[in-house]
């Protein structure tokens, strides 16, 4: 889950990590009433979860309150590459001296964690890390060790900061690892990290990656949630324990095992080129155990989508064998009655197969297709899609 800038702010401050003052506002009242309260110069920030927002307009320095109130009524519901934006931070305005650049990362490929930093932050990181790669240092982190005093030293010397804020960036690079550690992240990123002209050393705008497979040990972390941005579908199968990802296509998706949903999701977008180009409508895993209860879930969920014409069930028996899963459709197709009333291409293999297969025939439900095959399958559900968008 990626946060907000202003979570991101909170969550340093909790942490020691220095920032200034920001208050999240709606409407440009709410706006003008933070900027009143802050006091002084204020930035009015756009909370998307998109970078880049300075260039997109996103960002405005208001030397009044009044000031606030129009940059907030100008940003509040602008677009900024896809994103609308909801709300605004008003944020203390700072003196900015220099900018640099900090972040620490999940480097998955070397199994390990990434420290990147540089003196020249504020611009994009990317155009910085291809055009001059030189000036962005990259440090390994060791999980057992993390960054210490001494590799704090280590990133902030191979990044060559002056003598001057050296300490500060320093004490700052050691509360960001805190950050990282103690909430669970697998990025944080500080851009621009800045040194004022009185020569303190803030964290300006934070972006902040918190890893889902630790929220059991963070029950605070639920609230930090975007719920209302969330799909409704989504959220659907989560409280059901789905691994379920909407797409934009009209192929319903399921599968057991994440591996056979993806080969599934390609399979299906190729067979799709021969059937009006209909393309997968989700990505849906339901896991080792495809009980009646999954399946019906899982159906449930999928043909919840209105954009969803057709669904392919694609199933590799294994612990739950092909039977169970057979008797897992039936059911959940009693379940659902009338709810299920898109036709269902169904292709079984592995372990009792043959017996599935039986389960299925003599069930012998409408809206059920055997197909023998992946590819068989693949094909017939992008037939039906395709004539069922031919239909409407
Ligand atoms: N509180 C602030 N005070 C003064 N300038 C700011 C403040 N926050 C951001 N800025 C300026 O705006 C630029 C862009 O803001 P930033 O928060 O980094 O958004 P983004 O990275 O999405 O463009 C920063 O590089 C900085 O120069
Ligand atoms: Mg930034």
């Amino acid at each position: 889950m990626d946060l907000y800038e202003y979570q991101a702010r909170d969550m340093f401050e909790a942490h020691g990590v220095p920032v200034l003052a920001g208050i999240v506002a709606h409407t440009p009242e709410e706006a003008k009433a933070a900027a009143e309260k802050i006091g002084g110069v204020t930035v009015v920030k756009a909370q998307v979860k998109v970078g880049g927002r300075g260039k997109a307009g996103g960002v405005k320095v208001a030397k009044t309150a009044d000031e606030a109130f129009q940059y907030a009524s100008d940003i509040l519901g602008m677009d900024i590459k896809g994103h609308t934006v909801h709300q605004v931070m008003i944020a203390q305005g700072a003196d900015i001296a220099e900018e640099f650049y900090f972040s620490v990362l999940l480097d998955r490929a070397n199994r390990n964690y990434l420290a990147m930093c540089s003196v020249e932050g504020g611009m994009e990181i990317e155009v910085l890390a291809v055009e001059r790669p030189e000036a962005l240092a990259r440090v390994a982190v060791d999980p057992a060790v993390g960054i210490d005093q001494a590799k704090a030293e280590e990133i902030v010397d191979t990044a060559g900061f002056a003598a001057e804020v050296r300490d500060g960036v320093i004490a700052t690079i050691i509360k960001l690892w805190d950050v990282f550690k103690k909430e669970d992240a697998t990025l944080v990123e500080v851009n621009p990290l800045v040194k004022t002209g009185d020569g303190r050393i803030l964290a300006l705008d934070g972006k902040v990656t918190l890893d889902a497979n630790a929220d059991f040990r963070h029950p605070d972390h639920e609230a930090l949630e975007d719920k209302a941005a969330a799909d409704p579908l989504e959220a659907k199968a989560k409280e059901n324990d789905l691994n379920y990802v909407k797409l934009d296509g009209e192929v319903g998706i399921i599968g057991n095992g994440a591996g056979l949903v993806m080969s599934t999701l390609d399979v299906v977008a190729y067979a799709g080129e021969n059937h009006g180009n209909v393309k997968p409508a989700n990505f849906l895993d339901i896991g080792g155990g495809a009980s009646a209860e999954v399946m019906a879930a899982g159906l449930d969920v999928i043909l919840n989508d209105e954009q969803v014409k057709s669904v392919f069930v694609n199933v590799f028996g294994g612990i739950t064998a092909c039977d169970a899963v057979a008797n897992g459709i039936v059911k959940a197709l009693e379940i659902l009655g009338t709810a299920a009333n898109k036709p269902l291409v169904v292709r079984l293999d592995g372990n009792n197969v043959e017996e599935g297969r039986r389960i299925l025939t003599e069930a012998n439900h409408p809206l059920v297709t055997l197909a023998a095959t992946m590819d068989d399958g693949a094909d017939k559900a992008a037939e039906l899609a395709n004539a069922a968008v031919a239909n409407v």
